[in-house]
């Protein structure tokens, strides 16, 4: 669960993280990261956006693990496209975290949520290179984007200085991101997959059943194992310990010919309400 994946700067980042999206800040929180630090999770995935960095800064000063030992990303929120309000959002994370250093920091989305698409070139390349400077003056240990697609890193890389460490992108059976994986392994630039378990909906797939039937381990571990067999950082989400544990328990392989049977497994079964 830790052995680690080089980002391109040297930085280590353990291959599985914890997901928070839709945990609930307070008690949920706190209790999920708590129970992931002490069942072996090094790395916990938080966003401003999801209104829980309070509790995950708490359950990791509270875990007695020394802050060098965890692995923690936040995202700057998706509106926040100028130098400056880059620059004043990650003060505010790093408040609410009460931490000194962040050791992973993402652009959440190249638009707002509430204007998916719109066009932001120039305000990502603001708010990127007010990632470069705090990256620069050692407050943030890697820097990356979520949610961005080929044209929107080469919008970056035409601007800016450095190449992102990361792309954290929804990611799971059946969602084909190939391009986006094909295009950052070009570049270097490692990939987390957020959602690897389709935010659950996948776990009642009958052929992921059939496989995890076969290796004998659960529909969640076939997934969390497919996104290590495609070369991303899976980033499942749970709020319960001993799925949180089972998470992390996906020492196997997939053969090829399985690998196959999930690839042909298409479209996204994620339902929105
Ligand atoms: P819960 O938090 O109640 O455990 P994703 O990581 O793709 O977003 O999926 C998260 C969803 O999958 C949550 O609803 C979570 O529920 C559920 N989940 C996470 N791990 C497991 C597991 N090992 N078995 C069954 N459900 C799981």
């Amino acid at each position: 669960i830790n052995q680690a994946v080089v980002l391109k700067n040297g930085v280590k980042l353990p291959k599985i993280g914890l997901g928070t999206w839709q945990v609930k800040d307070g008690d949920e929180c706190y209790h999920s990261v708590l129970a992931a630090l002490k069942n072996g999770y090094r790395h916990i995935d938080t966003a401003e956006g999801y209104q829980n960095e309070e509790s995950v800064g708490r359950a990791v000063r509270d875990s007695g693990l020394k802050r060098e030992d965890v692995f923690v990303t936040s995202k700057l929120e998706s509106h926040i496209k100028t130098y400056q309000g880059a620059l004043d959002a990650f003060e505010k994370t790093l408040k609410a975290l009460q931490f000194e250093y962040l050791d992973l920091f993402l652009i959440h989305a190249p638009w707002p949520w509430s204007e998916i698409g719109k066009d932001c070139s120039s305000g990502n390349v603001e708010a990127w290179k007010a990632m470069e400077s705090l990256y620069r003056a050692g407050k943030i240990r890697a820097i990356g984007v979520s949610n961005f697609d080929p044209s929107h890193i080469e919008n970056i890389l035409k601007h800016c200085e450095i190449i992102p460490h990361v792309n954290q992108i929804g990611y799971f059976i059946g969602l084909d991101q190939q391009k986006t994986l094909d295009y950052c392994a070009s570049k270097g630039i490692v990939v987390e997959a957020y959602s690897p378990l389709g935010i659950g909906y996948l776990l009642s797939n009958p052929i992921i059943g059939e496989v995890a039937k076969k290796y004998q381990v659960s529909p969640a571990q076939i997934c969390i194992r497919y996104c290590l067999e495609k070369n991303t950082v899976p980033l499942p989400k749970s709020t319960h310990e001993a799925r949180i544990i089972q998470n992390t328990q996906v020492d196997f392989e997939i053969k090829p010919e399985d690998m196959k049977v999930l690839e042909a497994i298409k479209g996204d079964p994620r339902r929105w309400n």
